[in-house]
């Protein structure tokens, strides 16, 4: 492919090569032409000289952008051009032509505009390098956890219990909505149903994780994760990708350092194996992105508690839309103005009030608060979430009871507390937010290749 040919050009040049790609330009004059074409491997693209030798050269000369070909022909040198190699095509096949309507002539195009043809978009050069910077950060993320012995565990996408007991889930459901068959009561009759119970689209593989850090030790996950929020933001996705560590005999510190850890190694290894990729959304999309990722992946993370990060706000004389109170859950402004102008750096709060935490995270001594975290960073604000796990069975009944949920449904994950359920700790991290915040792109409409948000799901 073409990235080979630009990684390993000294093999390559005055051989014949064969490339197959799309046609990004076309210039042709009477008697030669150039083609600049593009195959998706590489944020480059390959220039291809052809000229009256070719039996099909005025067939050539007159291709649309996006034609599929196949070209054979030497590489070699070019001397004082914009390239430093290009192909003499010996032989230029059509594979597939394309229409001359084609959408993405070469010129900018809005986000916007791009989100409204998202099966054509992986073919614009900020999508292709999106959707490339993705599929490595995704391998960064295995290599990461699977470098440090973390069993990769596969956790239910269908599932009967609500992970987070927010109740923002998807049923799943195989009843006949216009149909639905009730009990004699006047109840929806769930024993017609599938599962013989309701389900739901997982909001978060971390009670399934906890099974396996509980008897693997360190574990992820990395899976599809939905969420029935009706958050139309930038950063909100009804369906979006998630890693979660989950780590035992480990504390919030532990917890707070692999997070830190795994950041860090993200960076640093998409900065390493796709420089020209980092090198176009410096210049593109996020000017001076590279400099604060390279700062970012060498120092260290800030940490502030919950109640000290109320109390920096507070005296801060800024104004918000929403006032800072004690117990009040951080909003995306507030979480952007301790890690944008306080702190200038991604910043881990920690121990926040319990009653706007999940029902699965550790008391702490105080009686008032619990051991998360939640990591922010400039841009963006959240990226991820996690805590110690409350392992006292008492705590968690109790503290279950308290937010009405129903044990029974719960049994499995409290039943781990009888068992060896020794101290545990986990997060997640958001892929998308992580992406965003990789490539200096604004929407995560734009780092998904099929974003699920409000009022969109057309594939
Ligand atoms: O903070 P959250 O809700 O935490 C959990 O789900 C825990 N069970 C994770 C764990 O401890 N194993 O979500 C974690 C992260 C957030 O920090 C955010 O980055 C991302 O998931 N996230 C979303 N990303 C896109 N769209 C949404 N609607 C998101 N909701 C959460
Ligand atoms: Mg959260």
């Amino acid at each position: 492919d073409i990235k080979k040919i630009y990684r390993e050009t000294d093999m390559y040049l005055g051989q014949e090569v064969t490339i197959q790609g799309w046609i990004r330009t076309l210039r042709d004059s009477k008697n030669f032409g150039f083609i600049e074409v593009n195959d998706g491997s590489f944020f480059k693209n390959i220039q291809v000289v052809f000229d009256t030798e070719l039996p099909n050269f005025k067939e050539v000369a007159k291709l649309a952008i996006s034609t599929a070909i196949t070209v054979k022909g030497d590489l070699v040198k070019t001397e004082g051009a914009k390239q430093p190699f290009e192909i003499k095509a010996k032989e230029i096949i059509v594979e597939a032509e394309s229409l001359s309507d084609f959408p993405l002539q070469k010129k900018r195009h809005s986000m916007e505009y791009l989100r409204t043809i998202a099966h054509l978009r992986p073919r614009s050069n900020a999508f292709s390098a999106v959707f490339r910077v993705r599929s490595l950060a995704a391998y960064a993320i295995h290599k990461f956890y699977q470098d440090r012995g973390f069993i990769y565990v596969h956790t239910p996408i269908i599932t009967g219990s609500d992970a987070e007991g927010a109740g923002e889930m998807f049923r799943v459901t195989t009843l006949d909505l216009h149909n639905v068959p009730k009990t004699e009561d006047g109840k929806i009759d769930v024993k017609q149903d599938f599962f013989e119970k309701e389900t739901n689209l997982t909001v978060s593989g971390q009670l399934e994780a906890e099974i396996f850090a509980l008897s693997h030790k360190n574990v992820y996950t990395f899976g599809p994760t939905f969420r029935a929020e009706n958050s139309n933001t930038a950063r909100h996705a009804a369906e979006f990708w998630m890693i979660e560590p989950e780590i035992a005999f480990a504390d919030l510190q532990d917890n707070m350092e692999l997070a830190e850890d795994m950041v860090k190694y993200i960076i640093s290894y998409v900065m390493e194996n796709a420089p020209e990729e980092m090198e176009f959304f410096n210049s593109f999309i996020d000017k001076g992105l590279i400099e604060r990722l390279n700062h970012v992946a060498t120092s260290d993370f800030e940490k502030v508690t919950y109640t000290d990060a109320i109390d920096i706000l507070q005296k801060s004389g800024h104004k918000f839309e929403y006032s800072v109170e004690w117990g009040m859950d951080l909003q995306t402004e507030h979480e952007r103005y301790l890690t944008e102008q306080v702190f200038k750096k991604p910043v881990f709060v920690t121990n926040y009030p319990k009653d706007i935490k999940a029902f699965y995270m550790r008391l702490n001594d105080d009686g008032k608060t619990v051991a998360a975290m939640d990591l922010l960073v400039p841009g963006i604000g959240e990226i991820v979430g996690g805590s110690q796990r409350e392992e006292r069975l008492e705590n968690i009944e109790q503290r279950m009871k308290a937010m009405n949920l129903n044990l029974d449904e719960y049994w499995w994950y409290l039943e781990l507390r009888k068992y060896g359920g020794v101290k545990h700790a986990g997060f997640g991290l958001g892929f998308e937010r992580m992406i965003m915040y990789l490539t200096g792109m604004s929407n995560i409409r734009d780092v998904i290749a099929f974003p699920r948000t409000v009022g969109t799901a057309e594939f």
